[in-house]
C-alpha cells in the first residue's frame, strides 16, 4: 500500500503531466533538444526532469544505443516519469550534488528547473562535473514576468486578492527572464561561450478555470502557499475578466510563452 504522503505527491505529478506539461512544457522539450545537439548513441542526463517529458524526447533521439538518465527530487514526479517511460533510467537526486561520475555525459539538459535550484552555481559546476570534454550543456527558462502579460496579468489578480506571498509563488518562475543575470551564473565556472537564444510558443490552456485552478491548487502549494476556499472562488470568477484578453471563443486561453535557452559547452 502507498504512503499517503507520496500518493499526495503522485496525484500532484499526475495532475502537472495531465495539464501543466501539455500546455506549457512539452513544445520545449524538442527545441532543448535540438540545442543541446543530442545524437544517435549518446549518454544524456536531463536535470529537474519532472515527470520526464524532455527525457521522452532525448531518449527517442539517442536511440537504443544510447542512454537517458532523469533526476529529480521529488518522488511523485519520479513515479509518474517511471510510468510512462520504463526504460529511462530515475534518479531521485538534486543538481547541486548529482550522483553520478565526472565526466560521463555527452550532454546534460534541464528545462525549467533553473530558477528553483537553491544554489544555481553549484548546480551548473556539478553539470560541467559529469560532463565529458566536448559536452553541451542546454537549460532553458522562462522569460520575465513583464514579457508574458497572461501571466503579469494573473499575478496582479492574486497580489489584489490574496496578498503578496500568493503573488511572488507565482513570480517564482519567471526570475531568470534577466539575460544579464541569466549569463552571469556562468561566469567563472570554466564552460565555453555560454550563449542565450530566446525562443517563443503559444501556451494553451482548455479553460480560464483550468488555467487558474492549475497554478493555485498545483502550483502555489509546492510553493508553501494554500489558499482557503472562499478566496479561491473569487479570484476564479475574477480571472475571467482580467484573462479575457488571452480567452477565445471557445473559452481555449492561448498566449505567448516566451523562453531563454542558454548553450554552453565543457572545453
Ligand atoms: C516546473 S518543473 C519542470 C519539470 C520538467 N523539466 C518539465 O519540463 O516538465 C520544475 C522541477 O524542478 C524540480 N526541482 C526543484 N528543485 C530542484 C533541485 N534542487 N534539483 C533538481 N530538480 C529540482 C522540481 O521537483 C520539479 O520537478
Amino acid at each position: 500500500m502507498t504512503d499517503p504522503l507520496l500518493q499526495a505527491r503522485i496525484d500532484d505529478a499526475r495532475a502537472y503531466e495531465a495539464l501543466f506539461v501539455p500546455a506549457l512544457f512539452q513544445p520545449w522539450a524538442p527545441k532543448v533538444a535540438t540545442a543541446a545537439h543530442i545524437q544517435p548513441g549518446q549518454r544524456v542526463l536531463d536535470i529537474a526532469c519532472g515527470t520526464g517529458v524532455l527525457a521522452r524526447e532525448v531518449a527517442l533521439r539517442v536511440g537504443s544505443r544510447g542512454y537517458t538518465a532523469g533526476l529529480d527530487p521529488d518522488p511523485g514526479m519520479l513515479t509518474v516519469a517511471r510510468l510512462l517511460a520504463p526504460d529511462i533510467d530515475w534518479h531521485a537526486g538534486t543538481a547541486e550534488s548529482l550522483p553520478f561520475p565526472e565526466q560521463c555525459f555527452d550532454a546534460v539538459v534541464s528545462q525549467f528547473g533553473l530558477m528553483f535550484f537553491t544554489n544555481r552555481q553549484q548546480a551548473l559546476r556539478e553539470m560541467f562535473r559529469v560532463l565529458k570534454p566536448g559536452g553541451q550543456l542546454a537549460i532553458a527558462v522562462w522569460d520575465s514576468l513583464d514579457n508574458t502579460p497572461a501571466y503579469a496579468a494573473e499575478v496582479a489578480l492574486l497580489d489584489r486578492i490574496a496578498g503578496p506571498q500568493a503573488a511572488n509563488a507565482l513570480r517564482a518562475p519567471f526570475v531568470l527572464g534577466d539575460t544579464t543575470v541569466l549569463t552571469g551564473l556562468f561566469d567563472r565556472l570554466g564552460y565555453q561561450a555560454a550563449s542565450v537564444n530566446t525562443a517563443s510558443d503559444r501556451a494553451r490552456f482548455p479553460s480560464v478555470r483550468a488555467m487558474v485552478e492549475a497554478d493555485i491548487r498545483g502550483w502555489l502549494p509546492v510553493m508553501g502557499v494554500m489558499l482557503p476556499e472562499s478566496q479561491i472562488a473569487q479570484l476564479l470568477s475574477e480571472a475571467e475578466t482580467v484573462l479575457a484578453p488571452y480567452t477565445g471563443a471557445d473559452g481555449v486561453v492561448t498566449f505567448d510563452s516566451p523562453a531563454h535557452i542558454v548553450t554552453a559547452t565543457k572545453p
